[in-house]
């Protein structure tokens, strides 16, 4: 199955339901505890500054609305568009869409991401937001693929290490299907 192959196919006859069978790697409950446990690390290491969350559009919707509701602070929530992948293919040319609305000068920035892969979208990301001089900028992804790093990044608040696999759900996607899977997967692949 490729990205063309797919999309081509979903938009004409396959209903969202015909999409390939996927495999759990980490399920609800895992993630459920995970997610509750990051937001009071982090609760307890921004209790004296000024916190933004931004999260990373679309890739981290599912994650940031969670994190946010287990952070038992005063907080803003603001985010910012990044590209670069088509089907499971990164392109390498990250394009960052800064649609932020909120003024993060002076702020202790919590940028938040789906999955550190490459690295590429996170560092292009954290050396922009810089030029808007906050006070800090700090990144926090829901999962980290240690062995695909172009880019020397690494993030400070890490749900779980997946290994090279290419994972969907909980707002991962492939070719923008599969964000509402409630836990992350892995596409099986087609028999036959
Ligand atoms: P990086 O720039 O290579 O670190 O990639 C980061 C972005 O690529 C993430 O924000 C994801 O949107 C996407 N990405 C990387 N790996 C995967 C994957 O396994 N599944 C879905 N999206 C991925
Ligand atoms: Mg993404």
């Amino acid at each position: 199955m490729d990205g063309n192959t797919i999309s081509k196919s979903m938009s004409c006859l396959l209903k969202p339901h015909a999409l390939g069978a996927t495999k759990a790697l980490i399920d609800q409950n895992k993630l459920k505890s995970r997610v509750v446990e990051m937001g009071a690390e982090i609760t307890a290491n921004f209790a004296d500054r000024r916190l933004t969350v931004i999260a990373v559009s679309n890739g981290a919707i599912l994650f940031v609305a969670d994190l946010v509701r287990s952070i038992d602070l005063p907080m803003q929530l603001d985010s910012i568009t990044a590209y670069s992948y088509s089907g499971t293919k990164s392109s390498g040319d990250v394009k960052i869409f800064s649609d932020l609305k909120l003024d993060i000068t002076g702020r202790s920035v919590l940028l938040v991401d789906d999955i550190l892969d490459t690295g590429r979208t996170l560092s292009k990301i954290v050396e922009f937001l810089k030029t808007l001089e906050p006070s800090g900028v700090e990144t926090c992804v829901l999962l980290d693929k240690p062995s695909r790093r172009v880019v020397d990044i690494k993030a400070d608040y890490i749900g779980f290490e997946v290994p090279d696999v290419f994972v969907v759900g909980y707002g991962l996607d492939y070719n923008e299907y599969y964000r509402n899977l409630p836990y992350v997967a892995v596409i099986e692949p087609e028999k036959g």
